[in-house]
């Protein structure tokens, strides 16, 4: 598959078969993400593959919604804000930014190999970090539920036009 179909492809999944993700597909998705740019190649990032019960359902409490119960496994994207680079001109702390492009090739590469993801940031931090027992300077940024998706639906691309978003400065 092309990047450029992968890219089309990607949709969030909200609805998972009980099918569970297997330890192997783990190892490819977190390759792809380990070879994620980021600022100064600081890599600050930690990434937690939740599969026991009882840590789901801590993460659960977190994020109360139905059907993010039914996904096998959660990955809890993570950064290190003591590790990321901070530009000396304002001190912007590029972490955020660092861990999103290496979600971005999970999901991409989910996609690929078949599997769903959807990218949940609306839950409560501080319950994760509690649930994951996470050290003080690990902030919980991302959770990924990832497993087989129950349905087959067509990407629905609500989107800005490419026109409306690019600006030339000719
Ligand atoms: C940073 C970020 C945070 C998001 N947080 C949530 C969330 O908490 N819950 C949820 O159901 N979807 C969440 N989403 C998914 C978006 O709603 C979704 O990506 C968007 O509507 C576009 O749909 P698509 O992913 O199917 O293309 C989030 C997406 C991003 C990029």
């Amino acid at each position: 598959m092309s990047i450029k179909q992968i890219i089309i492809d990607r949709r969030s999944v909200r609805n998972f078969e009980m099918r569970p993700v297997s330890r192997q597909t783990i190892a490819e998705l977190m390759e792809a993400v380990r070879l994620a740019p980021s600022a100064c190649n600081k890599q600050p990032w930690a990434f937690y593959v939740v599969e026991r019960a009882d840590k789901l359902a801590g993460l659960r409490s977190a994020y109360n919604r139905e059907w993010f119960a039914t996904a096998p496994t959660v990955i809890v994207a993570c950064g290190c804000h003591s590790e990321s680079w901070h530009r000396a001109a304002d001190g912007k702390d590029h972490c955020d930014i660092d861990v999103a492009i290496a979600i971005d090739h999970l999901t991409l590469l989910a996609t690929e190999m078949g599997l769903g993801t959807c990218w949940v940031c609306n839950f409560d931090t501080a319950a994760v970090a509690k649930a994951l027992d996470l050290p003080d300077d690990v902030e919980p940024i991302a959770m990924i539920p990832i497993g087989y998706a129950t349905d087959a639906v067509k990407p629905d691309k609500n989107r800005k036009s490419a026109d409306f978003i690019t600006h030339f400065i000719d």
